[in-house]
């Protein structure tokens, strides 16, 4: 069980906060298994590190730089998918699940990679891609030249067409990568034949899950990198697997494009009575007896291998179902991601968060960002309703003040590290980078913009390569300067080498802050509330330390205290003297 408690109790009479001592750790608790309290690293393998000079990251490139996220202080590394793929959605569209693509390099490589990783003490979880392949996967070639009723045609969900004859899809349903759900293909005499379901792009059909055969390739996929000793698997659309009987018609509405990072329309939505409704294509009970079936085959592998949903599933009491003991391990918290930087809002979603995992015996997990959204240092200072899946370009409203930005970014993440449970970076979060907001509309790769017509710019923005060195050619991301996204201009001073031991700096912020986090074991404490501050403020006490988060406009009282940890570079001391400016956080030591 996580050691997980969630209370408002009031700061006992003559508690006090005393200056000056020296920290205190607080061992971790034993027996926790390594993800109930892990930092979590997303690398995006083709905007992390080059070592082949095509301008695309490669598996060599991230052995290259291991030591700089041993030095960074994570646990664990997740790769978004390096499979042999066409690269239609940057390889969530995956052609072989069990072989590496050229651009990112050879099994060996991954070998090697994971054998070096390991060697440093840091964990290995790969991407897993079952709602869809590629069109470019034998399968589905082979579901091409078969006919109808075939066994290979079973194999992906194909359906006659309505109208007269068969010229409308099957049913309304959309991409969510904008236009529809269903591509017509051709039958061996050129006729116009059958249509298949893509939830995502025409390149992504989706796999039939009712289909036996379907469930025993996947075990095996398993299988296959549990063997070669990877620690788990993150789970692609791990809401989407299953459709409703029938696949009905079914009608987003009209706001539902506001949120989920992979497009419009992720999240079930609430009924009238509270009860969560999902669309035909989300969130299906029949998707849990995936997940059993698949823990099975976990636990028949040593040590702790962990399956991590990525599941845009609200109310957070729902998407608890994910992680039920004999389900995932884990799941992404979209709900915290998604929440307002206002003290309120922040306060409940952690209390909810919190109370829904630890009802099923699940860890609570953070995120600010990720591949698949607008960068929270971009994200927490726009000013206008802006959809986090739709991205943000250069004409969209409510453009962001950088400043602000990275002000606030700074602050959520000294507040999110000081949160129990696991936390999920991603990948240049450590450098403040902000979202690339001015890439050239003819330099844009995500299906979104192609499928929308430019309408939603999509997620290139948060992928653009991450600087390394101030002074090298792609900010030392390619020796020959190649990026496969163009880096901006003015990126130098967020490089890694232009802040490490620079006081103030991000990346020591984070330094910093993941090396008090493993000291006063925070991810297996407790939070505590601390009565006596106003709205804005989220203030509680974990372990040894207080958090103090101001998301307010005016500065406020804090208590006297040594600060530990302070997320403003300007306030180390004004912190000291009791007071914290707004979008600020300090973390202060509770002695
Ligand atoms: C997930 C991935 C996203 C991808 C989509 C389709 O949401 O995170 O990047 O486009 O699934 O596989």
């Amino acid at each position: 069980m996580a050691a997980q408690k969630v209370s408002t109790s009031e700061v006992p009479a003559g508690t006090s906060i005393h200056p000056h001592s020296s920290p205190r750790a607080t061992p971790e608790r034993a027996g926790l298994e390594w993800w109930r309290t892990a930092v979590i690293y997303q690398i995006y393998p083709r905007s992390f590190a080059d070592a082949t000079g095509d301008g695309i990251g490669d598996l060599r490139g991230i052995t290259a730089r291991l030591p700089e996220l041993v030095d960074l202080g994570v646990d664990a590394l997740w790769l978004s998918p390096f499979y042999t793929s066409p690269q239609r959605d940057a390889g969530y569209d995956v052609a072989d699940y069990c072989d590496v693509d050229p651009l990112f390099g050879t099994l060996e490589d991954f070998d090697t990679l994971e054998r070096e990783a390991h060697d440093r003490g840091l964990r290995i979880i790969v991407d897993l891609v079952p709602n869809h392949s590629s069109s470019d996967h034998v399968w589905f070639q082979q579901a091409l030249a078969s006919a109808e009723g075939s066994v290979e045609r079973a194999r992906y969900v194909f359906r006659h067409g309505m109208g007269e004859t068969g010229e409308l899809p099957p049913n309304n349903w959309e991409s969510v990568f904008g236009g529809p759900a269903w591509t017509r293909v051709a039958n061996a005499d050129g006729t116009p034949g059958q249509w298949y379901l893509h939830l995502f792009d025409s390149t992504q059909p989706d796999f039939d899950w009712q289909n036996p055969w379907v469930h025993e390739q996947f075990r095996d996929i398993l299988r296959f990198w549990l063997d070669r000793g990877v620690d788990g698997f993150r789970v692609d659309v791990a809401h989407g697997m299953i459709k409703a009987d029938g696949l009905p018609d079914y009608t987003p509405p009209a706001d539902a494009g506001s949120m989920g990072g992979s497009g419009g329309g992720l999240e079930p939505e609430i009924g009238a009575h509270g009860e969560a409704m999902s669309p035909p294509y989300w969130a299906q009970d029949g998707v849990h007896e995936i997940f059993r079936d698949w823990r099975g085959v976990l636990d028949e592998y040593e040590g702790d291998r962990i399956l991590v949903a990525e599941a845009w599933v609200e109310p957070l009491s729902r998407l608890a179902e994910w992680v039920r003991p004999d389900e995932m391990h884990q799941a992404f918290n979209f709900s915290y991601l998604e929440t307002p930087w206002t003290g309120a809002a922040m306060r409940r979603v952690v209390d909810d968060s919190l109370a829904s995992f630890a009802g099923v015996g699940a860890p609570s997990t953070w995120v600010l960002s990720n591949h698949d959204v607008v960068r929270h240092a971009s994200r927490l200072a726009v000013t206008a309703e802006n959809p986090q899946g739709h991205g943000i370009g250069p004409r969209s409203p409510g453009q962001p003040v950088r400043e602000l930005g990275l002000l606030r970014a700074r602050a959520a993440t000294a507040l999110m590290l000081a949160l129990p449970g696991s936390a999920y970076l991603y990948q240049g979060e450590e450098l403040g980078l902000p979202e690339v907001i001015d890439l050239p509309d003819d330099s844009r790769q995500d299906p979104t913009w192609f499928r929308t017509s430019g309408e939603r710019y999509g997620r290139d923005g948060c992928r653009v390569p991450i600087p390394w060195e101030a002074d090298s050619p792609a900010y030392g991301f390619s020796p020959s300067g190649e990026s496969w996204l163009p880096q901006p201009d003015d990126w130098a001073p967020y490089a890694r080498d232009a802040q490490l031991d620079v006081d103030g700096s991000t990346l020591e912020l984070y330094r910093a802050a993941l090396g008090l986090r493993a000291k006063f074991g925070l991810a297996s404490g407790d939070v505590e509330w601390l009565p006596g501050f106003a709205d804005d403020v989220v203030a509680f006490r974990n372990g040894g330390i207080i958090v103090i988060a101001n998301t307010g406009a005016e500065q406020v009282a804090i208590p006297d205290a040594e600060v530990l940890l302070s997320s403003n570079p300007l306030q180390r001391t004004v912190a000291s003297a009791g007071t914290l400016p707004s979008d600020s956080t300090v973390w202060l030591l509770d002695d």
